[in-house]
């Protein structure tokens, strides 16, 4: 596994869920951090135990990604601290569960903006400068549902099919400039994520249901190996091996009673 002591990671949505999990085990390996999201005072309660626990170095930015240039805000930020950006953990994202005709049109352009835009931008900008130094990982949060369309998530799946298929295209693109693009799809795990889409458990999620920091860990370590995608956990893994053996018609209707449409 490549190792990150004394690197810098920029962690994306480091105020919650998998964030919390990605910083603390990028921290617990020598990691130096800078932590991003729009809430500030979680991210510098987990910048103090951090730095206390860990003894790195770690900063926070709040930064809504939903607004259009928020990229290269950032970009500007870590450049005028002079911190090289070694390791990008592209996690912020979100869902918009419900019809997509009952979706507001400007909920769900801030979304994609947050899921799709910004992740492009950031990588874009974060792995030139890896490129150019010919080293870094960048790992990118797409999801289970980013293996078929997905009827009540509707949107979100279709971005998160865009950053499965962008970071399995960037693994291939960005190897030959020794920059590792990694992505992790996780199912049904329980951080904020259910709650801020605005869906209850059904039992088929209640089933997957996986805890975040061991999905959290299977990332930093297929990253670190260097790996293109990786599924979290068994039944996960079998959905989606599944899924080459299934309609596509017949996939969306199953996952479409799955999520309790
Ligand atoms: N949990 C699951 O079941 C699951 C499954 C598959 C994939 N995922 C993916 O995992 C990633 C992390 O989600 P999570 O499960 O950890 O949920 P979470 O606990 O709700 O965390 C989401 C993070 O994204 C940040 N974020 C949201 N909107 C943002 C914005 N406009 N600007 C900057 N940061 C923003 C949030 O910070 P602020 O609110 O402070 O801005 C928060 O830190 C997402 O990409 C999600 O799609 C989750």
């Amino acid at each position: 596994m490549d190792n990150v002591k004394g690197k810098w990671a920029l962690v994306t949505g480091a105020s919650s869920g998998f964030g919390v999990e990605f910083a603390t085990l990028l921290a617990q390996q020598g990691a130096n951090l800078a932590l991003v999201a729009r809430r500030k005072e979680p991210m510098e309660r987990l910048a103090d135990r951090l730095r206390r626990d860990q003894r790195v170095e770690v900063i926070v930015e709040s930064l809504d990604l939903s607004q259009a240039g928020a990229a290269a805000e950032l970009k500007a930020r870590m450049d005028s601290r002079q911190v090289p950006i070694d390791v990008l953990v592209n996690n912020a994202g979100y869902g918009l569960y419900g019809e997509f005709l009952e979706q507001s049109a400007q909920r769900l352009r801030e979304m994609l903006q947050v899921n799709m835009l910004a992740l492009t931008e950031v990588t874009h900008l974060f792995g030139s400068d890896m490129a150019k130094r010919g080293s870094g990982h960048v790992l990118f949060l797409a999801s289970l549902l980013a293996y078929q369309a997905t009827p009540g998530y509707a949107a979100y799946a279709a971005s998160k099919a865009y950053v499965l298929l962008l970071g399995e295209a960037l693994n291939t693109e960005l190897k030959p400039r020794g920059v590792a693009v990694t992505v992790l799809s996780p199912g049904p795990t329980a951080t904020s994520f259910a709650e801020v889409a605005g869906q209850k458990n059904t039992p088929m999620i209640r089933m997957l249901m996986m805890e975040p920091a061991p999905v959290a860990r299977i990332g930093i370590d297929s990253m670190l190996r260097r790996r293109s995608s990786v599924v979290a956990g068994l039944l996960n893994k079998a959905i989606v091996f599944a899924n080459r053996l299934t309609p596509r018609a017949l996939q969306r209707q199953i996952m479409h009673s799955a999520i309790g449409g």
